[in-house]
Parts: C-alpha cells; structure tokens; sequence
C-alpha cells in the first residue's frame, strides 16, 4: 500500500462504535496515519476546533448530531480557511440513498460496512490523490459541475431524456468514482450493459471492460474463465490463461446475467470480494483484485434468495450501489429521441438518407409497450430503415402488431408485415431480419425473440421453416 502518501497525514475517524474505532484506527494508524477518534460528532467538533485534519472518516448514523451535520460543519470551514478537507463517509446496508446524498453535499467518497481496511485505505489514497489533482488542475472535474450537461463524449451513444433516467444518471456520476460493488437491474433490452460501460468510463479507470456473460457458460468452465489456470493445473492445460479477474484488473468486470451463476461459484465469487485477492486455477500466488465490480440481472435477485438459489451475503456484497433501469415503456420521453438515433445509425450503415420519424409513425410507437424495451426498438427502426423508400417512416414502415397491444402475438408474421410494400420478397426480408437479430443476440433465442417482440416458440418455428 502506498504508505508515503499517507505518512503523518491527520485523519479522524467518528463512529459510534467502539469496536470499530478501536479496530479500524488501530490499522490506520499501521499505515502511517496519525490517528484520533471521536464517539460523536459532538466530540468530532472539540477535536475539529483545535487544529486540521487531513481526512475525515465518518459514520452516518451517529447517536446526537448527524454525519450529514458534521460534514456541513467541516465544508464550511473549509471554505473559511482554504483548506480541502477528505471526507469520507461511512454507511451500513440501507443507508445508501443517504451517503448519495452526502457526496451531493461535498463528501469525497463512502465505504460500506463491515469496514475492510484495504478498500478503506484505497479510498483514502484516491480521495487525497484526487484533492492534491485538483489544486493544480481542474479539468477532471468535467459533468460534476454542471447537472444536464450530460453531453459529453461519453454520452454521445447513450441516449435518454427522461426524467427517470436522468436520475440514474446524476447519482452513476455521483458515485462513480467509489469502489463500491454495482448492481443493474432492469428487464432485456433496457440498456444494463449500456449503463455498465457509461459507468466504467466514468470511473476514469484506465483498465478493460470486460464483460462475462454467467448464462452462457456451463458451470464446469466458469471457473476457469474468472480466474484463469497456470500451465498443467489440469489436464489439456498445457500453458497457462489469465482469468476474467485478471483482465479486468484496473478496469472493470461485468458479470452479466447475474442470477445464472451456481452456487458453487457464488461461495468463490464472494471470497474473492471479501478479500480482494485471487488465484489461478493451480497456482497458490494471491492475485490483487483491483477491478470494479458491477453485476447485472433481468430476474428480482432478492426471490432468488428468498428461493435459496443465491446466497444473501454475496447479495448484499454486489448491491451496494444499485441502479434500476425502468422499461421503456415507464419512461415514454426517451423512445422517440432513441428512434431518431438508430434512424440516422441505420441510415448511416445503410447509406440511406431518411429525413425522420413521420407524426403518425412516431405515434404508434409511442403507444407501443415494447416488451423487447430499446433493442426491441432498435430492431423496429432498423428494419423500417431498410424498407423505407420515402424520405421518412411511415406506419406502413413498422410492423402492424405495434399499433395493438404487445401482449396480443395472433397474427401470423406475414400479417405483421402487410403494410410493407409488395414489391418486396416478404419471407426473404423475414429471413434477413431473424438472421440479423440471432447474430446480434449471440443467437440467445430469448433474448432474439424479445428483440423481434415474438414469442420464442414462434421463432424457433421460424429458424426451421428458414433453416437458420
Ligand atoms: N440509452 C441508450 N442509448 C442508445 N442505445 C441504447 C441505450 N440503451 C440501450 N441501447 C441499445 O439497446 C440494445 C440493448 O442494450 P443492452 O444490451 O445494454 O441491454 P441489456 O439490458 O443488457 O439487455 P439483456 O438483459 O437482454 O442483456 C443495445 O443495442 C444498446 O446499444
Ligand atoms: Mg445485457
């Protein structure tokens, strides 16, 4: 650990926890701070008036006056005396929404309890780095400053306009420079790996995204793909692969599809969080874990856990920052801003030049439930893009189902695809577009029938009758 930038900085720790003053400021103190404690942030205020800390560590829920008070307290003296203050705040499971509120009022970063030392550590020496940066040069400070000015480069692909999702977004910034775990939920196609990489590249982490997907590797293999082997540490293992953990080292994991993986691997999964170290397969070397960590899933982990199918402590270790993605239907203002989006994407990959979305058109999909959410979309618009041959999208463009509610699939295909201009070969459009959605989709036959807002059973009639 990088004791030197920690030598003889004053930092003072404030819980209402005994123990964990005692623990954890004893292991501070190892490091090479210079530690004092405080019960309250009563006490906290005593210590504060007679000299400055360099960091300030504290618990939220505190007996007498709050966490949030005290950091108040601090922010305004900073700005009385020039000083720049780390302060860093600790939360227990369930107080999340109010460390998200702290770091809006000034706070520099929060770690979750139980307190691991080396995360805590880690957080210190990022926050003082960051402090010591900003003195000198300011422009890391980017999107913070300015709450809708969310146009920036990192941006420029994810769209959205509503309100719902521009929540999300403030508090991904909010928090995106935390060590903490993340979790993503939402229902297929709302944009959860979308979100994971907007919160990969915030977190400045020069590192890979390196994305697993847990639903589709058998569980003999997973492994061996997290954390890789050393040369014949079984059989066939005649050099040796790095692991997931190990590429994602510096940058960011995102185990995809969460609630698939078994509980076998749950019990290793968790270690290596608690830890923060890894090994190969056949190697007994500790490997530092040093990536973010975020989590996806479609299902409601907490009935997997109610159902014993995933462990509640690992549950809790990969939650702690938690990010729901409405469907798209719960957030209307974003689907026409995204359809104008794939328009000019598809129209770029297509070498087509559509002005826009027709007022009739961009009703219906307004009123579309879209089951599918915004890959269900793109497929909409890709496909009106190619069979457009007017100079925007009409209705006779978009497959007719969309005008009925999604829930309704008694139409047959060719049905769906009446309005489309008879000079085309409507089986070989068909067959073009399943074809297109299976490759996008890693031919994931749920999640390609979703996309095309047909049941699976009806597509897999379709990969017969075309032989796909
Ligand atoms: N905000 C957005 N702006 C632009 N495109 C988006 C946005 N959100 C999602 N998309 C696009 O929609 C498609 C689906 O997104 P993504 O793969 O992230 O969804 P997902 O929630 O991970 O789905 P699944 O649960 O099926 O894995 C992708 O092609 C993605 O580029
Ligand atoms: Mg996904």
């Amino acid at each position: 650990m990088s004791d030197t930038i920690n030598k003889n900085r004053k930092l003072l720790l404030v819980d209402d926890e005994k123990n964990l003053l005692r623990v954890v400021s004893l292991n501070l103190a190892k490091r090479g701070f210079s530690v004092d404690t405080a019960i309250s942030a009563e006490e906290a205020l005593n210590f504060l008036s007679g000299g400055g800390y360099d960091v300030i560590i504290c618990d939220l829920r505190l007996g007498g006056m709050s966490g949030i008070e005290l950091l108040s307290k601090v922010k305004e003296d900073d700005e009385k005396g020039d000083k720049n203050t780390v302060f860093i705040v600790i939360t227990a499971f369930g107080t999340i929404k109010q460390a998200v509120e702290a770091i809006k009022l000034g706070a520099d970063d929060f770690i979750s309890k139980p307190v691991d030392i080396n995360s805590l550590v880690e957080t210190i020496d990022l926050a003082l780095r960051r402090k010591n940066h900003a003195k000198v040069d300011n422009t890391d400070n980017f999107e913070m400053q300015n709450g809708s000015g969310l146009n920036g480069n990192i941006f420029k692909d994810f769209i959205f306009k509503s309100p719902a999702m521009n929540k999300i977004l403030n508090e991904v910034k909010l928090t995106s420079k935390s060590q903490s775990n993340v979790l993503i939920t939402g229902e297929t196609g709302t944009g959860k790996e979308v979100l994971a990489k907007v919160i990969h590249m915030l977190s400045g982490r020069n590192g890979e995204f390196v994305p697993i997907n847990l639903s589709a590797i058998p569980e003999g293999l997973m492994e061996s793909e997290l954390f890789g082997f050393e040369r014949g540490a079984f059989t066939g293992a005649v050099s040796g692969k790095k692991g997931k953990f190990e590429t994602a080292n510096g940058g960011t994991l995102f185990l995809d599809e969460i609630a698939d993986m078994p509980l076998s691997m749950q019990v290793k999964l968790l270690r290596v969080i608690q830890d923060k170290e890894f090994s190969r397969i056949g190697s007994n070397d500790g490997i530092k874990l040093n990536a973010k960590i975020i989590s996806a899933t479609n299902i409601p982990l907490e009935n997997a856990v109610i159902e014993k199918k995933f462990r509640e402590d690992l549950f809790y270790r990969i939650n702690v920052l938690h990010f729901k993605i409405p469907p798209l239907r719960e957030r209307k203002e974003d689907i026409i801003p995204l359809a104008n989006f794939f328009v000019k994407k598809y129209c770029a990959i297509n070498k087509k030049n559509i002005g826009g979305i027709s007022g009739s058109a961009i009703n219906i999909l307004k009123n579309y439930t879209f089951p599918g959410n915004i890959r269900e979309l793109e497929n909409i618009i890709e496909r009106a893009v190619v069979v457009c041959t007017s100079d925007s999208i009409m209705p006779v463009h978009l497959p007719k189902t969309f005008t009925a509610d999604s829930g309704r699939e008694a139409e047959t295909e060719t049905e769906k695809f009446r309005h489309i201009d008879s000079a085309i070969n409507l089986d070989g459009l068909e067959m073009e577009l399943i074809k297109n959605a299976l490759e996008k989709n890693n031919h994931n036959q749920t999640k390609t029938a979703a996309s095309l807002g047909i049941t699976r059973k009806r597509l897999i009639t379709k990969i017969k009758k075309y032989n796909l």
